[in-house]
Order: structure tokens, then C-alpha cells, then sequence
């Protein structure tokens, strides 16, 4: 992304670093939970093309999506697996897996500001937008999304229960 604003930012550093006392793990399962309720909007202003669109919350999403997107990339990229990589044996699969995990999240930041910038002209009704174009958009953003996690839950924190239960 390119820039981020002070609102931005703040929003950012919140989700970049757990509070004391919190785990890596509670904390990547409140920023996922975060993650699915904005891919829930997403999908509903999706449901919404072209005739029923809530301007307001297309405001919203894109005003969170990037500090939530890049707060979550941050934290697992800066903290949790470097952690993962130092704690986690026995998973010959697991450096492959990372860097897999930190393309998805290249790839999703290379695409957000696009998303971003359609999301805005969605809620300020820009007759030059192609609903059907904005529509796909949004449908990847969040298909793609909710797989990255379901794998991040499914595989990663079930690596790091299974260390910390060892
Ligand atoms: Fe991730």
C-alpha cells in the first residue's frame, strides 16, 4: 500500500503487535475474526450490485481493509512465523509452506489498493463504474481470503497447539 494516514496508521499499529498478556495465537484468531466479518461485508456489498448498494459501507470496508490487511500481514510475517520457524519441528513441508503464506499476502497487498479505489468510487455512486467489473473484484478478495485463513487455522495454529502441547 502506498501511504497510510494517522487514522490509518493507528488502526495499523493496533493489530500489529498483541497486547501484554496476550498470545500469538489468541491474537492471530481475533485478527482472522476481524478478517471474516470484513469478508462477510465485503460479500454483502457484492449481494448488493448493482442496485442495492449501502454507500456508507463501502466507505467503511475501504477505510478498514488496508490498516487490517497489513496489520494481520505484519504480525504473522514479523512475529508469528519467525516464532513458527524457531519452535516448530518435524514439518519438512513447513519452510515452503511460509513463503507460500507470505506470497498470498504480496499478492493480496499488490490487489487491495485496487479494491480500495473501486470500493470508494462504489460509495461515492461513480456512474463510470462496471458493476459486474466490481463484483468479480470483490468475490476474489474474499474467496481468496477466507481460503488463506481456513489454511492459516486449519494448518498453521494447528502446528504451534501441537508444539506448545509438547
Ligand atoms: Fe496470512
Amino acid at each position: 500500500m502506498k501511504t497510510l494516514d494517522t487514522h490509518d496508521r493507528e488502526e495499523f499499529e493496533k493489530r500489529y503487535r498483541p497486547p501484554q498478556g496476550v498470545s500469538a495465537v489468541d491474537w492471530l484468531k481475533k485478527i482472522h475474526g476481524e478478517q471474516l466479518e470484513l469478508c462477510r461485508e465485503l460479500e454483502e456489498i457484492a449481494d448488493s450490485l448493482p442496485a442495492e448498494v449501502n454507500r456508507q459501507k463501502c466507505i467503511y470496508a475501504a477505510k478498514a481493509i488496508g490498516p487490517l490487511t497489513m496489520g494481520a500481514h505484519r504480525f504473522e510475517e514479523d512475529v508469528l512465523f519467525p516464532w513458527v520457524e524457531q519452535n516448530v519441528t518435524g514439518h519438512p513441508e513447513l519452510a515452503a509452506t511460509l513463503e507460500r503464506l507470505k506470497f498470498e499476502h504480496f499478492e493480496d497487498e499488490c490487489f487491495i489498493e485496487e479494491l480500495i479505489d473501486a470500493l470508494l468510487r462504489l460509495g461515492a455512486a461513480d456512474p463510470t463504474l462496471n458493476a459486474e467489473t466490481i463484483g468479480y473484484m470483490l468475490r476474489g478478495y474474499f474467496v481468496s481470503m477466507r481460503r488463506h485463513i481456513a489454511f492459516e487455522q486449519d494448518h498453521l495454529l494447528a502446528m504451534v497447539s501441537e508444539r506448545k502441547a509438547a
